[in-house]
């Protein structure tokens, strides 16, 4: 018998309450139930980071955590950071510098940048970071290392690390 939970996430700024089987993942509470699919599932366990959002501003694979652990969150997918018209720096590098080809794994790739931006202007640590034993700055190896949570089938890998080499010198 499965249980059900009330859970209120607030997703791109928007409130909503839903009541899940407490085994909802949130990648499924937000593709299946609020129809956000934006958000895309690769391999369903950890390994592949297409289903990458921002809770509370921090990346996570949302395919590896359950829906109701995230009572009261602020969840930022890919149709929260901008829109065909009006699209997020980091999305409008992508565009500039072909970070994709088939795209599916472009809305992880997209809010993982962010978050990685974010981690290095905060001094979190990376195995780079850490063999070199300074301050995180912005390489491309330091990069690709906190990029490689995001895996892409098309290799578009240079192209990706080009675009978020471009939006954090305009950030430094
Ligand atoms: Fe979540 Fe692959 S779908 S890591
Ligand atoms: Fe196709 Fe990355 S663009 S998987």
């Amino acid at each position: 018998e499965p249980v059900r939970m009330k859970v209120r996430l607030v997703v791109n700024g928007t409130p909503h309450e839903l009541n899940l089987d407490t085994r909802t993942s949130l990648l499924d509470a937000l593709r299946e139930h609020l129809h956000l699919t934006g958000t895309k599932k690769g391999c369903d366990h950890g390994q592949c980071g297409a289903c990458t959002v921002l809770v509370d501003g921090v990346r996570i694979n949302s395919c590896l955590t359950l829906a109701v652990m995230h009572e009261g969150d602020r969840v930022t997918t890919i149709e929260g950071l901008g829109t065909p018209e009006r699209l997020h720096p980091m999305q409008a590098a992508f565009v500039r510098h072909d970070g994709y080809q088939c795209g599916y794994c472009t809305p992880g790739q997209i809010c993982s940048a962010i978050a990685v931006l974010d981690e290095i202007n905060e001094g979190i640590p990376s195995h780079v970071t850490e063999r070199l034993d300074g301050a995180p700055e912005l390489s491309a190896d330091e990069l690709r290392e906190r990029m490689t949570g995001n895996v892409c089938r098309c290799g578009a890998y240079s192209n990706i690390v080009d675009a978020i080499s471009e939006i954090a010198g305009s950030r430094a």
